[in-house]
């Protein structure tokens, strides 16, 4: 009989995750040998095909060059699996009455405007006027935070971002606000509307391909930060919105549903300026106290 042994699918998946055994670097060694061991048996579980294993690699190689420092489509692999929310979760336990965090998306640039109380973000016409406001508190005292910095940004009635939108200001649809000393702040911008995710690469060729759709419910992105709190990354969504139980990065949380409230031109509380129907939608924020964190860009303003 001859003595030659066989080498199985299970052999070598064994040999690649020994090969990290001698890594020095404790945390690499097990990131590497957990994504290993994840990723055969993902091939084992399908059977993935030679074919199927090209299409992959064509993927990848098409995410890579779509890709630049204006287009993040790495990112928005993470965002359209779920992983940018999971990964969240799971670096954010949740305070307990605390507000929710969400993801951050391709389309935050830093540097926002800083503005006044009040004051208006739209910087051209683009939608029903919305005035947005509320109050920062400390989720253990109840205690106002003064001083908290809201950076928001949103989208207008184009759907499009500032920086996606060659027809609109810079600053359009963004700015940061200081809470005043009841911790209260309010803006005047316009209401958000639903909007796809960018999709004319390869993820938007995956959720084409699995019947799922591009689209996210309407939301106002916010970024708020306060000394000795931790940074809180999030979304305002309109309840009213279509996609709420269908958004293509999940990153709708029912605690993150707020009420924008038709109102009339006349109604003797709307804002300066607006003379038309508008709408008001309260939000307060809830922080809990940490360390706070740089929210980075990513490069990613596509
Ligand atoms: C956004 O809300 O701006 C967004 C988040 C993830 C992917 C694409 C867009
Ligand atoms: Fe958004």
């Amino acid at each position: 009989m001859s003595s030659i042994t066989r080498t199985s699918p299970a052999d070598i998946t064994a040999k690649v995750i020994a090969s990290f055994d001698g890594c020095l670097d404790e945390r690499l060694r097990e990131l590497l040998q957990v994504l290993v061991r994840h990723l055969h048996e993902f091939a084992t579980e399908t059977h993935l095909s030679q074919d199927e294993w090209q299409v992959a690699i064509d993927v990848l190689t098409a995410t890579g060059h779509i890709t630049d420092e204006r287009r993040q489509e790495f990112i928005l692999w993470s965002d359209a699996l779920g992983l940018s929310m999971l990964v969240d979760a799971l670096g954010h336990p949740l305070a307990a009455g605390a507000t929710e965090s969400t993801v951050l998306g391709p389309f935050y640039v830093p540097g926002s405007p800083r503005r006044e109380y009040g004051a208006n973000i739209a910087e051209q016409e683009s939608g029903v006027p919305a005035w947005v406001h509320g109050r920062v508190i400390d989720v253990d005292t109840g205690a106002p935070v003064a001083g908290a910095e809201l950076d928001v940004w949103q989208n207008g009635e184009n759907r499009l971002y500032a920086v996606q939108d060659p027809d609109a200001p810079e600053d359009h649809l963004r700015g940061r606000f200081r809470t005043r000393d009841d911790g209260s702040y309010a803006f005047l911008t316009v209401r958000p509307v639903p909007y796809p995710i960018p999709d004319d690469g390869p993820v938007g060729a995956m959720l084409h391909a699995s019947g799922r759709h591009p689209w996210r419910p309407a939301h106002i992105h916010m970024v708020v930060r306060a000394d000795g709190y931790a940074t809180l990354v999030t979304h305002i969504f309109d309840q009213g919105s279509e996609y709420l139980d269908s958004d293509a990065v999940f990153a709708v949380k029912s605690s993150l549903l707020r009420r924008f409230e038709e109102r009339s031109g006349k109604d003797p509380a709307r804002p300066p300026g607006v003379d038309r129907p508008w709408c008001s939608l309260v939000s307060d924020i809830l922080l809990a106290r940490g360390v706070s964190t740089r929210v980075e860009d990513h490069g990613r303003t596509a």
